[in-house]
């Protein structure tokens, strides 16, 4: 064989499994279908389908609804906890939350009033909300709009450009609810100091072998595995160049030591660089399941407005990780003390980090409505 046939049978074999590895397939495939049709469908159907757009904790979709005539009840499925990367489910409690809010915006979108009770069932943890519904007016707001367009940006944002601060008190104008707020971490030195917590969080999840290996079960490096699961997280949203995001996808699966690696490099070199400020969601208590879902309901109402500002946003959670080990594993409470001043008096359930962005953000899979509702 000469050395022109074994470079075009070298180019067939890499362009084979440049499209076996979905190259060219970025946000195709029935794993995205979900973002397509997240309006139609009749009755209930309608409400559930923005809900499973909702912002959460490592795209594990941790929710089963279940549809009456007029009534939603939205219940925790646990087979989908991160283990030790949310040893308290604080991040599962929190994501129903994020999906509750659309829901209760789709409702009213659909020309449905929705009364929510919060934790109905005391003998049941996992029923997180019941949503009766009534026939009420038609509102579809700007926030509903955005629901198809709020993506987790992690790319780099525009360290040129400020978010300032009548925007910032306009996002944190969108709770009413006493337990819970948002506090704006802006001035330089705040900026570095919180910024160099997550970096030593993300390092310190790294080291410690259980978390890291819950962290990379949910990672999704394999196409069909992707296509099939629709969940977890994905290389395509991960904010690298597209040339980089296709190098991965030729190269073997990363393995657990290399993608740590990277996340704590994305984690010092660009989330935490250039980010235009931080926002910390508090609550008074971050171990009660009410504040974590109105917690989780304002998170999501942040970042949908963000979207309508034309701003990105993304959850810097690897603080709280490791505080929530602490507390659970009964470690020195490192992350722990380094939390408590930013929140005098309260305590941070979800940092975030905001700006404005430099490129355009993809998509994360979903399982379809239809895989997540249980008919009574
Ligand atoms: C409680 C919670 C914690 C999260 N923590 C992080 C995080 O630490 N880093 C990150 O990049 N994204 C984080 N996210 C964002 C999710 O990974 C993201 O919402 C999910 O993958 C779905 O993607 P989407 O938001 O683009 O729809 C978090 C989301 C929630 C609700």
């Amino acid at each position: 064989m000469g050395t022109g046939t074994v470079l075009v049978a070298g180019t067939g074999a890499l362009t084979w499994r440049a499209v076996d590895q979905g190259v060219f397939s970025t946000g195709e495939g029935t794993a995205y279908d979900a973002w397509d049709v997240w309006r139609s469908g009749d009755g209930l159907m309608a409400l559930v389908r923005p809900a499973i757009l909702a912002a959460n904790a490592h795209n594990t979709q941790p929710w089963l609804f279940e549809l009456g005539t007029d009534r939603i009840d939205l219940f925790a499925d646990t087979r989908r906890s991160m283990g030790t990367m949310d040893p308290l489910h604080r991040e599962m409690v929190f994501s129903l939350g994020c999906a509750l809010e659309n829901l209760v915006l789709a409702a009213r979108a659909n020309g449905l009033e929705p009364a929510v009770t919060l934790l109905p069932d005391p003998g049941d943890d996992t029923h997180v909300a019941q949503v009766d519904l009534s026939p009420g007016s038609r509102d579809v707001s700007e926030l509903y709009l955005a629901t198809p367009d709020r993506h987790t940006d992690r790319a780099a944002y525009d360290t040129a450009r400020a978010v300032d601060g009548s925007t910032l008190a306009e996002l944190a104008a969108l709770n009413d609810e006493t337990d819970i707020t948002v506090v704006w971490i802006t001035d330089p030195a705040g900026m570095r100091s919180f910024g160099d917590l997550t970096v030593r969080a993300t390092e310190a999840i790294v080291a410690d072998g259980e978390q890291a290996a819950d962290d990379y079960a949910w990672y999704r490096f394999d196409w069909d595995d992707i296509q099939a699961k629709k969940d977890g997280i994905t290389f395509d949203p991960s904010g690298a160049s597209p040339l980089f995001r296709a190098l991965v996808k030729l190269l073997p699966t990363p393995s657990i030591g290399t993608s740590g690696d990277g996340w704590i490099a994305a984690t010092r070199d660009r989330h935490v660089a250039t980010a235009a400020a931080f926002g910390l969601v508090v609550a008074s208590d971050r171990g009660d399941d009410r504040q974590r879902l109105l917690a989780g309901g304002f998170y999501q109402r942040l970042h949908l407005a963000a979207t309508t500002l034309g701003l990105s946003m993304q959850p810097l959670a690897q603080a709280v990780e490791r505080a929530d080990r602490e507390l659970s594993s009964g470690l020195e409470p490192e992350f722990t003390d380094g939390l408590a001043p930013l929140a005098p008096g309260r305590q941070v359930v979800l940092p975030f980090r905001i700006g404005y962005p430099t490129a355009e953000t993809e998509l994360s899979p979903r399982r379809p409505a239809e895989q997540v509702v249980v008919r009574t």
